[in-house]
């Protein structure tokens, strides 16, 4: 670690990422373009995807509150509030970190609109100040459907905590990301950016004061997530086995984090958040090493972004002890994969890779984290011997299991047939990152195994913020030439 700080990093740059063989640029653009087809509710005049309409516009709370609008999780059509605050976090941890990046590819506008798109909804669930919508549609009536989401007609209720149903997790998931969106918004729109913060901060009280899970909160989920496991295609059931206090004290870490770190303007000058993050990273011992980073798992994340923050050397090498482990000794294919679930093995690894390129920037073995995050994203753009983002590259999936872009455009019907049609996907589902292969790097692009071809929101997001880190070493390398 030490080594690593005295390191220049910008020597560095050139011979990791300058070479390489795929245009992150383009991969930015199709990524944001996927976030695009997942969006509920009505879309703007300006929407880029042919094939998608206004949809689920009778979402409502239970007083009648107006729940539209936010992102589809995955290939069906349940709004999780869980998946969509920590891929909303991760892609605005990632444009804070990397905006030359977007800024370079001519993409920051569709970015900012992305993270717009989510923050609006958490706005709209956060209907008083200790009362969030967590989810809308019901899983189990969502699955006896496959077709296009302009066309589903099932009741879809809405589930939500409030202070006799807490839920500390989806609360302080939502209030991180309120918080990285205020940060994300602070110089293009500073009215919506304090507006943000302001919920960020309701809701990081409510988390506090009234604990819970909110899985047990929300009764109405809970009764399928607690039938026997549901083997679904959709990764966006959690059952987050995240102990309470632990999920607890990360949201605060997050939170902590947008508002004082990403940039030299605290969001609040409250020193609070940072003094109860450190107690609870003492308290809930999450210096122990944790074996991935995911939507549920976030201690990775908490560890080095404390350490971008103090510089503590307990932080500092909590975090290149993750990083080390995953480069040297995490399993991987016989081509060089990180795989650390069957679920979201590519996920897993670009979320590996983001964190551990953000521990590069704080100075910690940078050469050898930025060749292993490099090595990690060339895989699933073509290094494997095929693509596996649907529309970029050579031999792309063609068979997202995805329902809206498996039907044809309308007014054609859709439903069960198109599930069954062993033809490619007739809409191009740009830009999605499918599950990926497994751990012998065997794949199947087909529909129906979602194993393999299963794409969620929160598959995309560690990726993107890796693609545009990848991007903006690039862009410090041609700098660095030049000069
Ligand atoms: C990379 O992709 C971007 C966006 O699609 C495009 O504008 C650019 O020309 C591409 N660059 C190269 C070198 O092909
Ligand atoms: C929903 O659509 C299906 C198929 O078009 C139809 O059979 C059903 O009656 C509709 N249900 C409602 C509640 O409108
Ligand atoms: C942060 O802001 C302060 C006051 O505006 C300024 O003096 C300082 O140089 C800035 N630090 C960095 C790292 O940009």
């Amino acid at each position: 670690m030490r080594d690593g700080l005295v390191l220049s990093l910008v020597a560095t740059l050139a011979a990791v990422v300058a070479a390489s063989d795929y245009n992150y640029s383009h991969v930015l653009e199709l990524s944001l373009l996927f976030y695009e087809a997942q969006r509920s509710g009505k879309l703007p005049i300006d929407n880029r995807i042919p094939w998608r309409g206004d949809s689920a516009l009778g979402d409502r709370g239970q007083n009648g509150e107006d729940l539209t609008g936010g992102y589809y999780d995955a290939g069906d059509f349940v709004k999780f509030g869980f998946t969509m605050a920590s891929t909303t976090t991760l892609l605005s941890w990632g444009y804070l970190a990397y905006r030359d990046a977007y800024e370079a590819a001519g993409q920051a506008k569709y970015a900012l609109s992305a993270i717009k798109w989510a923050g609006d909804y958490f706005i709209k669930c956060h209907v008083s100040p200790n009362e969030l919508y967590g989810q809308v549609g019901d899983f189990n009536l969502d699955h006896t459907f496959w077709g296009r989401p302009e066309d589903l007609n099932m009741s879809r209720p809405a589930y939500k905590i409030d202070t006799q149903h807490p839920g500390s997790d989806l609360a302080g998931e939502t209030a991180a990301a309120l918080a990285a969106v205020s940060l994300v918004f602070r110089d293009v729109n500073p009215g919506y950016s304090s507006k943000c913060l302001e919920h960020a901060k309701q809701l990081y009280r409510f988390a506090s004061q009234y604990r819970g899970l909110y899985h047990e909160a929300i009764k109405g989920a809970a009764q399928y997530y607690d039938s026997p496991p549901p083997l679904s295609f959709n990764a966006g059931i959690f059952i987050t086995k995240v102990c309470e206090e632990i999920s607890r004290s990360v949201q605060r870490t997050a939170l902590h984090r947008y508002n004082f770190a990403c940039s030299n303007r605290s969001a609040t000058d409250d020193p609070q958040f940072l003094d109860e993050a450190e107690h609870h990273y003492m308290k809930f011992r999450l210096k122990e090493r944790p074996n991935e980073f995911f939507y549920n798992k976030k201690v990775a994340g908490v560890q080095i972004l404390l350490a971008q923050l103090t510089r503590q050397p307990d932080y500092m090498e909590a975090a290149q002890a993750f990083c080390d482990f995953t480069v040297d000794y995490q399993k991987k294919t016989p081509k060089g994969l990180v795989y650390i679930d069957k679920f979201g093995t590519l996920c897993h690894a670009a979320n590996v890779a983001f964190v551990c390129l953000q521990a590069a920037d704080a100075g910690i073995s940078p050469t050898k984290y930025r060749e292993f995050a490099r090595q990690q994203i060339d895989y699933m753009l073509g290094d494997s011997g095929r693509s596996y983002v649907v529309g970029f590259g050579h031999n792309y999936p063609k068979q997202p299991h995805h329902a809206a872009s498996s039907c044809p455009m309308r007014p054609a019907p859709c439903g069960w047939d198109a599930f069954n049609w062993p033809r490619e996907n007739p809409q191009l589902l740009k830009g999605a990152l499918v599950s990926g292969p497994d751990e012998n790097d065997h794949y199947m692009d087909k529909r129906e195994e979602y194993v393999y071809n299963e794409v969620t929101l929160d598959y995309n997001a560690g990726f993107q913020s890796a693609v545009a880190g990848l991007r903006h070493l690039q862009l410090e390398a041609f700098e660095n030439n030049r000069t």
